[in-house]
C-alpha cells in the first residue's frame, strides 16, 4: 500500500485558535481524506510548537507558567479541531517528553558531526517571529515588518548551524519541493543571502525551552525543537529510528503559511542533510487569509473563530466553512473572508446547485414512482460527463489545486442540473412518458452518487448525507474514489417523503447580520 505522510505546522499556542489556523487544517484534512479515497495509508500530523520566547512572555503576563497556558490553550485547538472534523492522526506537543529528548539527540549528532560550532552574536530578534532579523529587512522606523514591533538587541554567546554548507544543494532542492512553482524564486533569492544561523538562545533570557544537553548555559532554538517534530513524532531516533519513521518518512507534503516558508525550505531541508535524514517530497506554502480586505489581529479586533462562525450562521455542522475557505482562492493564493461572500458563495453552490438537484430529484422519484428505481430506468445520457470528472479531481489533487477539484464537482452538478431542466421530467411526466421520465431521473441520482464520493473530502456531512438519501451502502468516506463506476445506484426503492431532505439549508441572507447587530 503506497503511504502518504501530510504534516501541517504545528501552532504557536499563546492564544486561542482562529480562521487562519484553521484554514491550514481544513487544507490539510482535505488532502488527507482525498488521499485515502485513493487507497493510500494516509498519516496526518498536526500539533503545538510550544517553547520560545512568546510563550514564555504571554504566560508571564499572565500570571501562569508556560505550560499551564500551554494546556490552556492546546485544549482549545483540540476542540476545534474536533469541531472542524480535522481527523488528524497524531497530535504532537513540542514538551512531549519523547519530542524532548530526541530533540537533545539530534542536536548532540548535529554537534557531532561538526555541523554546529559556538561564537558569540550580536542581533536584533523578534519574539513574534521567534527568530533574528537583518537590519535591511526592517521598516524604515526599525520595527519587523510581519509584527510591527522593534526587535530586541541581543548579544550572546550561542551555538551555530552551517548552513552555508549547504546553499548548492539547498537550491537544487528548493526547485524539485517548494510549492506553488511561483514561490522558488523568493527562496533561492533568500538562499543567495543565507549566513550561519544561531540554533541555541542563552538559557539567561530564554527558559521555556529544551536545554542543551551538557551546557546548562545554552537552550535550543525553538524553529529547531519546532521543526523536528515531523520526525520525532513518527520515532525518529539518532541510532535507531522506528518502524513508524521508517513506515511513513519522507513527508509527502508539509503544509505551512507562506510566511514560514524560509524556515521550512531553508533550514529544515539543511538540518535533515547535515542528519542524513531523506528530505520531505513536497514544501507547500499556502496563502494568508485576509478578514474584509484586511489583516486579521488582536488590535484590529477582528479575529475570527471557527466557533463563533459556526455560531454566528447556526450551521448544522462545518461543511459551510470547510467548503468556503477551500473555495475562495486558488489554493497557495491569500484568500479573504467577508461574511457576505460567505453566505453567497455556501448559498449559491451548496443549496441553490448541490442541494436542490438531489432534492427536487429525489422529490420527483417518490411523486412519480413511490422512490423506486426500475430496471428500466437505467441509462447512460451523463455517463460520461460524470465519469470525466474523478481525473480532473485527481489531477486538482496531485497539484494541491483543491479549488479546481471543487470546481470540477461543481461543474458536473451545473450539467445536470442543466440536464434536468433541459429533459423536464415533470412535462415528461404529464405526458406520461413514463420510462423517459424515469431515465431523466436515474441519470441525475446516479450522477449525484458520484458527486457525493467527489464531494466527500471537503464537505464530509454532507457527501454522507447524499450517500444515504440516495441509499448507497456504507459510508462514504470508505468508497474508492477507483470504485466508481456508472450504473451503480441500487435497483429498487431507495426513498420515501419521509428520507427526502434538504442536505444543507440555505443561509437567510439577513440572519448574520441580524444576529451581529443584536
Ligand atoms: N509555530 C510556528 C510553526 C512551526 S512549524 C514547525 C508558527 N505558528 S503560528 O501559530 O504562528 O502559525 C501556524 C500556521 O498558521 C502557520 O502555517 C501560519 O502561516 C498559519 N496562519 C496563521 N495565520 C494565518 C492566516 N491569517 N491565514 C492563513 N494561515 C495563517 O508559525
Amino acid at each position: 500500500m503506497e503511504k502518504f505522510y501530510i504534516t501541517t505546522a504545528i501552532d504557536y499556542v499563546n492564544g486561542a485558535p482562529h480562521i487562519g489556523h484553521a484554514y491550514e487544517k481544513i487544507a490539510t484534512d482535505v488532502i488527507a481524506r482525498h488521499q485515502k479515497q485513493r487507497g493510500k495509508d494516509v498519516y496526518f500530523l498536526t500539533g503545538s510548537d510550544e517553547h520560545g520566547i512568546k510563550i514564555q512572555k504571554t504566560a508571564a503576563a499572565l500570571n501562569m507558567t508556560p505550560k499551564q497556558l500551554c494546556d490552556s490553550n492546546v485544549a482549545k485547538f483540540k476542540d476545534t479541531w474536533e469541531l472542524l472534523e480535522i481527523d488528524y492522526d497524531q497530535y504532537i506537543r513540542t514538551t512531549d517528553e519523547n519530542h524532548e529528548k530526541t530533540v537533545q539527540k539530534i542536536f548532540q549528532k548535529l554537534l557531532d558531526k561538526g555541523a554546529i560550532y559556538k561564537d558569540s552574536y550580536t542581533g536584533l530578534y523578534c519574539s513574534g517571529c521567534e527568530c533574528f532579523l537583518n537590519e535591511k529587512d526592517l521598516t524604515e522606523d526599525g520595527l519587523c515588518p510581519d509584527h510591527l514591533v522593534k526587535p530586541e538587541e541581543v548579544k550572546e554567546e550561542n551555538y551555530f548551524f552551517k548552513l552555508t554548507d549547504y546553499k548548492e544543494q539547498l537550491k537544487e532542492y528548493v526547485k524539485k519541493a517548494v510549492k506553488p512553482e511561483f514561490r522558488v524564486n523568493e527562496v533561492l533569492n533568500q538562499i543567495d543571502d543565507i549566513r550561519d544561523i544561531s540554533v541555541s538562545r542563552s538559557s539567561e533570557t530564554l527558559q521555556w525551552g529544551i536545554p542543551v544537553s551538557g551546557d546548562d548555559s545554552q537552550v535550543i532554538y525553538v524553529w529547531i525543537d519546532a521543526l523536528s517534530n515531523y520526525i520525532t513524532a513518527i520515532g525518529y531516533d539518532t541510532e535507531a529510528p522506528s518502524d513508524k519513521f521508517k513506515q511513513y518518512w519522507p513527508a509527502n507534503c508539509h503544509m505551512i503559511g507562506k510566511d514560514i516558508l524560509k524556515f521550512h525550505s531553508i533550514y529544515w531541508p539543511a538540518i535533515l542533510m547535515a542528519l542524513d535524514v531523506e528530505l520531505p517530497e513536497t514544501i507547500f506554502a499556502h496563502g494568508w487569509i485576509t478578514i474584509d480586505e484586511q489583516k486579521m489581529g488582536k488590535s484590529l479586533g477582528n479575529v475570527i473563530s471557527p466557533a463563533s462562525l459556526m455560531g454566528t450562521f447556526e450551521l448544522q455542522n462545518v461543511d459551510p466553512i470547510r467548503y468556503f475557505f477551500m473555495t475562495t482562492t486558488p489554493f497557495g493564493k491569500d484568500g479573504n473572508y467577508s461574511d457576505e461572500d460567505f453566505k453567497a458563495k455556501v448559498n449559491s453552490d451548496l443549496a441553490n446547485n448541490m442541494g436542490n438537484l438531489l432534492n427536487r430529484s429525489l422529490s420527483m422519484l417518490c411523486k412519480y414512482f413511490d422512490g423506486e428505481i426500475k430496471p428500466e430506468f437505467v441509462s447512460d445520457s451523463l455517463k460520461d460527463k460524470a465519469l470525466q470528472t474523478p481525473p480532473r479531481v485527481l489531477e486538482a489533487f496531485d497539484n494541491y489545486a483543491i479549488e479546481q477539484a471543487a470546481e470540477a464537482v461543481i461543474e458536473l452538478v451545473n450539467d445536470t442540473n442543466k440536464y434536468v431542466n433541459d429533459n423536464a421530467p415533470w412535462t415528461l411526466a404529464k405526458e406520461e412518458k413514463w420510462q423517459e421520465c424515469g431515465q431523466a431521473i436515474y441519470n441525475t441520482l446516479e450522477t449525484m452518487r458520484h458527486v457525493a464520493v467527489l464531494i466527500y473530502p471537503i464537505c464530509p456531512n454532507i457527501a454522507q448525507d447524499i450517500w444515504e438519501q440516495l441509499c448507497c451502502e456504507g459510508k462514504v468516506s470508505e468508497y474508492k474514489i477507483s470504485e466508481l463506476k456508472w450504473s451503480d445506484l441500487k435497483i429498487g426503492k431507495i426513498a420515501s417523503k419521509e428520507t427526502v431532505k434538504p442536505v444543507f439549508l440555505r443561509i437567510d441572507s439577513e440572519f448574520a447580520g441580524d444576529k451581529k447587530k443584536k
